[in-house]
């Protein structure tokens, strides 16, 4: 079983759910977060470090985001670690009420580097 961050966390990344994984198992992306499974040790400490409540144990996933569990898995081979909690993203407040921004998702670490993904 894993731990798995959803869509609300897109383009918010408020990053506080990182500073308490005692497994360090998330990985960072341009605009969203997620959890690598191999290394989510189910302590359930991220859930409720959320403000936005984006974090789900593997089954309890809303039906509307199961799609999250493969993505959470794949990203996770390719982005980053990140262990320390950083600011979020500047319009944060704004993204977290947004319910459908799927297509907001950047998925390749060079996005990283895009002006407009920063600020
Ligand atoms: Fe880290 Fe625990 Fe959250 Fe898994 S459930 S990502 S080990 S804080
Ligand atoms: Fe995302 Fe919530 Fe963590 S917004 S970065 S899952 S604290």
């Amino acid at each position: 079983m894993t731990f798995v961050v959803t869509e609300s966390c897109i383009r918010c990344k408020h990053t506080e759910c990182v500073d308490v994984c005692p497994a360090d198992a998330f990985r960072e992306g341009p605009n969203f977060i997620v959890i690598a499974p191999h290394y989510c040790i189910d302590c359930a400490l991220c859930v409720t470090e959320c403000p936005i409540h984006s974090i789900f144990e593997e089954s309890d996933v809303p039906e509307d985001q199961v799609r999250f569990i493969t993505l959470n898995a794949a990203l996770a081979e390719i982005w980053p670690p990140i262990s320390c909690k950083k600011a979020a993203l500047a319009d944060a407040s704004q993204w977290a009420r947004v319910k459908d921004k799927f297509d907001q998702l950047s998925m390749m670490p060079a996005d990283m580097a895009r002006p407009a993904d920063r600020h």
